[in-house]
């Protein structure tokens, strides 16, 4: 019978994002302000001390991980770490979101790892906008990418799009057409503000807009860990999830903790409360030890993140892993 993990608010958790690296090979503009320096590499956690606190965390209810960076296919060998993840018990599976620039060159082996299946950020569909929002990003390279990804396997591969307005919004029809042209999962995030004074378009709004150009979007039950809510538009393959952390926060049904690559537990992304496990890792402290300054932690995961106070993480995005 697996272990159950709560918090102090009675929350299952069961759900544990590791961020394998703070770097990244694109420089998306909702992420940072590009002007971050990348940690030294002494400062990061190794794939054995990543794999010890997950086989901690596996023991005490966690069940699904998911690889995020930075940009996790830039950390060499990180099919090593799948591989070594795969082997702990109570995990059942483990999953990945990625920029996809990369992905046509791992996707392969990623899923001989025991890789399960990937999320991929794409926030247009047109060449030039795209490689805007990424700082130099090649859309096509990423297209090419999901695909490599959908025929090995690692499916159902879900598309991120942040919806920003001013930027982006006016794709989110075509983006709703590939659901039905092509088959892709999409799913629209409102832009959470990781600068002061950035606005989002609401879902509702969203919603809108898809309903009055293309179709009535019907709830689908899908696959996910995560907070989103999925749709499906008539004669579509595919499907529109939407998640929505300004407009509706989902704390509520929070299931998740971070691992950050520089050995934090981060217990909410929204919210700069860590602890510091790598001098734990780095000193004799036994796993028993370990263990009980995670169930400490855990209890004292906060209700709720405070952005509709105007309350912001210090940390950029790619520093926590999204
Ligand atoms: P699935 O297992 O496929 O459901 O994945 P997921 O939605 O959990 O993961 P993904 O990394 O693709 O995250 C999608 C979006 O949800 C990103 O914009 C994340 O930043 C956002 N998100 C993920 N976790 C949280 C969270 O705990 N709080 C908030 N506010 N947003 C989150
Ligand atoms: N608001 C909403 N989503 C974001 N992501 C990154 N930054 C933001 C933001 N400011 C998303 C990316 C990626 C996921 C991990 O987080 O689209 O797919």
């Amino acid at each position: 019978c697996p272990t159950e993990l709560y918090d102090g608010h009675n929350r299952r958790i069961d759900y544990l994002r590791i961020s394998v690296t703070d770097r990244c090979n694109l420089s998306c503009v909702y992420c940072g302000d590009g002007r971050c320096d990348n940690l030294p590499h002494d400062a990061i956690l190794t794939y054995e001390e990543i794999t010890r606190v997950a086989n901690i965390l596996a023991g005490m209810g966690i069940s699904h991980i998911r690889l995020t960076g930075g940009e996790p296919l830039v950390r060499p060998k990180i099919d090593v770490l799948i591989r070594m993840l795969k082997q702990l018990n109570g995990i059942d599976e483990i999953s990945m979101t990625t920029n996809g620039t990369l992905l046509e060159r791992w996707a392969v082996l990623l899923e001989k790892s025991g890789l399960r299946r990937v999320n991929v950020s794409v926030d247009s569909l047109k060449p030039e906008r795209f490689r805007e929002i990424t700082r130099g990003g090649d859309l096509g390279r990423v297209l090419t990418g999901i695909e490599t990804a959908r025929q090995a396997g690692l499916n159902p591969v879900k598309v991120n799009t942040v919806v920003m307005p001013g930027v982006n919004d006016d794709e989110i029809i075509d983006f709703a057409r590939w659901t039905i042209d092509r088959g892709a999962n999409v799913r629209f995030i409102e832009q959470m503000p990781f600068a002061k004074g950035s606005a989002s378009v609401t879902v509702a709004d969203m919603k809108t807009a898809i309903e009055t150009s293309v179709g009535k979007l019907e709830p689908v039950r899908e696959h996910g860990s995560g907070p989103a809510n999925y749709f499906r538009l008539p004669l579509a393959k595919g499907t529109i999830g939407f998640i929505q952390p300004v407009s509706n926060c989902f704390c509520d049904n929070c299931n998740r903790l971070r691992l950050t690559a520089d050995g934090k537990l981060r217990l909410c992304l929204l919210d700069d409360s860590e602890l510091d496990l790598k001098p734990m890792l780095r000193s004799d402290l036994t796993d028993d030890e370990i263990r009980q300054a995670l169930q400490w932690a855990i209890m004292n995961k906060p209700a709720r993140h405070h952005l509709s106070d105007g309350i912001i993480p210090e940390k950029m995005m790619r520093q926590i892993g999204g």
